[in-house]
This record gives C-alpha cells, structure tokens and sequence, in this order.
C-alpha cells in the first residue's frame, strides 16, 4: 500500500493502544516504519532510523514542543486566553535545547550532577522506609512507593527542602503533561495554573538559594551560574531537573512490578540470583519503556525509506516501537532477562541522551533487590484489570494493588 491510500493509520489514544501499545507498533513498524500522520507529523518506529535521528545533530533540532506550545499560547492570546506561563516555564529546558547553547547547559549541569554523593544504600533506606509505612497485605504501589521513592531521591540530590516537595510533586505531574503529543484547552489550563506555582516556587529559591541544602545541585548551580541565566531562566533549568526523573521514575517502577507480578518465574530467577539486578532492569527497561514517544524537526531535506521529507517537519519516534524491533532484537515480544543487550532506545541517545540514567538504574535496581531479598512473592490484587494513565508519551499505571508475600 502506498503512503497515500492509507489514511488515519495513527491512533495512539484509542483506549486498546493505550493499554497495550505494542501491536499497534508492531504493525505500524512492519507495514509503514515511515508514516505520515493524519495529524501532519512523520510517525518513525524502526529502531535504526530513532537512533540516526537522535544521534544526528545537524539535520535533526530538539525544541519541538516548546515551539509548538509558543504558537498555542500567542494563538490563545488573540481568542483572550493567557497561557504565557507555559512558554516561561519551558524556556531553560536542556532537553528543548540545541547546540551551541545546549552543550553550556549540559556541562553546567553534569559538572555538578556527576559530584553529588548521593548513593544506593541511601535509596535502600528509604525503600525500607515506605515499605514499612505500606499495609504489605494489599496497598497500591504506585502512591505507596512509586511516586514517593523518586521524589525524595530528587529532592534529596537537589537540595529541596522534603516539606515542599509534595506540593511540588502535585504541579510537576500537571506540567509534564506539557510533553504530551495532543492537549486539550482543560490540559492547558491546568499546565499553565502548575507552571506558574512552579516558577514562582523556584524564582523565589533561584532569589534565596540560603533555603535549601548546600550540598544539592541547585544551591551549586546557582553560586556558579556561569550561563549569567536570569532568576526566571534559572527556575526553568531547576523545573525540569525537578520534573525530568518524577513521573519517568515512577512510571518505571511500576511497570516493572507490573511484570514481575503476572509473570512469577522472572521474579523468581531474579530472586534466587539466575538472572541479574542489571541485566533485568535493562531487558525490562528495553520491554516496556515509560517514554514512548519523542519529538524532533529536520533542518533540512532528509530521505527515509525513499520517502523526501521537507525541512522543519516534525518527527514522533516511537521509543517502544523500536526497543522491539526484529531487525535488532531476537523474539522481542519476550522478556528475556539474560538477553545479550543491544542498548535500548529507553534513555533516548546522543546529545541528549538521559542525564538522571544511573540514577534511575539505581531506583530501579535498589527497588528490585530490597524486595526480592525480603519478599518470596508478588501478588498483584487489581483482578487484572489494569487502567493506564491516558498519556501517550509517558506510559504508567494509574494504580497498581500489590500484596508481598514473606
Ligand atoms: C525511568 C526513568 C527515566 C527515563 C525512562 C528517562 C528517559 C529520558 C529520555 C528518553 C531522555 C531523552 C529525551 C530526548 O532525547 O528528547 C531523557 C533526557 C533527560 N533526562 Fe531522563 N529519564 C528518566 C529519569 C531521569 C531522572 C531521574 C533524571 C534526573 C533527576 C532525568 C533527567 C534527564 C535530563 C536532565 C534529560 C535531558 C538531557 C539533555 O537534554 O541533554 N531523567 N530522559
């Protein structure tokens, strides 16, 4: 069939793809890994050609949704509707950055992320912690420990006070939203409404870094703020690495549990040592990644699979899509823990490839020992019927009832 007789192939809301996306990838990598959506946007689902895109930096910019979410907002403004927290809130986003700026960010960030002390056995203490707070016959792991374990992490790492960080937390889940493919005026509402508590949040710290920690990241960043960025720049910077790693994190743990809950002899091998903490957490990663979708415009005229696609066109990768594709991928529709890996698509790739990777292993990994070393089983309670947040670019369960066997 040729591009043009098919027509609203793209459906990544319909309720069936929300809660299990992979055949429709699946199909859509077999029979159109190019597509060119209704919606106006090139669909990409092949792993090799996610990877040239990310790891082109010349033909490919990153910036996209701040782009778009400009022109909503200066078109909301001639129908009398003020979105222009929104723009404000994203404007110092290293991910939406690109070279020359976005190399000055990264290293003014990495510089200090790499020096942080923050480490695993601390993440086990808190695990513990949560753990012990949880009625283990029957609670929902995603607001008993998904959420909760990342967000204390970061703040920790940032220096945030914890008083403030579930007020914080609450608006940084209305503002990734923001990453969304497709908004509706409600969503922009309620992300304007959270933007603006945040940036009058960190403006306010970027002002008075003396209330925060002095060992976190952003007490450093801003006694050496070398980029000269302005106070609202700054509380830019620190909402994304307050917002980067949140519903991400906690969109991972409970996939993984997910996972390991209905299918009893992967927790077991991990368990009894057959498979390792780092191997699993990488296979489940790659299975089931919580970013699914990323964006990117072309600067110039680029060609794939015979198709000519104009410059400044955008282009949705489809992360899920390509961590399985046959091409690279032995059975990719298995979870196979000892799976020799080719490195999966799950933290994206080149320059902005995830900077909080190791730290999200380490949730992940600490996660996965503490309770395979204190549990003997998982028992998940939701009759198996699962709901999905109706989120397309980041996948996670809405809830997850678990019961932990001793
Ligand atoms: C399960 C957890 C996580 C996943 C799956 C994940 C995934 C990703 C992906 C796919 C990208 C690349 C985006 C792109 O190329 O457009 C990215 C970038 C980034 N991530 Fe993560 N992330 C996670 C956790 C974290 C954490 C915990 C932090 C820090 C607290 C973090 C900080 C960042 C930053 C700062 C970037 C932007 C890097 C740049 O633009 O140079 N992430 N992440």
């Amino acid at each position: 069939m040729s591009v043009s007789t098919v027509f609203n192939l793209w459906r990544p809301l319909d309720a069936d793809v929300i809660a299990n996306p992979y055949p429709f990838y699946k199909q859509l990598q077999k029979e159109h890994p190019v597509y060119h959506a209704q919606t106006g946007e090139w669909i990409i689902s092949r792993y090799a050609d996610i990877k040239n895109i990310l790891g082109d930096k010349i033909r490919f910019k990153a910036g996209n949704r701040l782009q778009w979410m400009k022109h909503a907002t200066s078109y909301a403004k001639g129908k009398g509707l003020d979105y222009s927290n929104i723009p404000k809130t994203l404007q110092s986003f290293v991910l939406f950055k690109n070279p020359p700026q976005h190399t000055e960010y990264r290293k003014w960030i990495h510089r200090h992320w790499k020096e942080h002390p923050f480490v695993p056995g601390q993440i086990s203490g808190i695990i513990e912690q949560l753990l012990n707070n949880a009625i283990l016959s029957g609670f929902d792991f995603v607001s008993a420990i998904a959420k909760p374990l990342p967000l204390i992490a970061i703040s920790n790492i940032l220096g945030i006070p914890l008083k403030d960080s579930p007020q914080l937390k609450s608006w940084s889940y209305d503002v990734i939203k923001v990453m969304d493919l497709y908004l509706k005026v409600s969503d922009l509402q309620r992300i304007n409404v959270a933007a603006s508590n945040l940036l009058q949040y960190f403006t306010e710290i970027a002002k008075h870094p003396e209330v925060l920690d002095s060992n976190g990241i952003i007490y450093k960043l801003i006694s050496e703020n070398t980029l000269e960025l302005t106070d609202e720049q700054l509380a830019s910077a620190f909402i994304f690495l307050f917002i980067a790693g949140q519903e991400t994190s906690a969109a991972f743990l409970s996939t993984m549990m997910y996972h390991l809950g209905i299918d009893k002899e992967l927790f077991n091998d991990i368990a009894s040592g057959q498979a390792s903490l780092n191997a699993s957490v990488n296979e489940l990663f790659r299975f089931d990644p919580p970013v699914q979708l990323l964006g990117r415009i072309n600067t110039e005229l680029v060609e794939f699979n015979g198709l000519q696609i104009l410059p400044e066109s955008t282009f949705t990768l489809c992360i899920g899509a390509g961590n399985r594709d046959p091409e690279i991928y032995e059975n990719p529709e298995k979870i196979i823990l000892d799976r020799p890996q080719e490195t999966s698509l799950a933290f994206g790739y080149g320059i902005h490839r995830c900077l909080g990777e190791s730290m999200a292993l380490d949730l992940a990994k600490s996660t996965l020992s503490y309770i395979s070393s204190h549990y003997r089983e998982i028992k998940i309670s939701n009759n198996l019927k699962f709901e999905w947040e109706k989120n397309i670019s980041i996948r996670r369960l809405k809830s997850l009832e678990v019961s932990l066997k001793k």
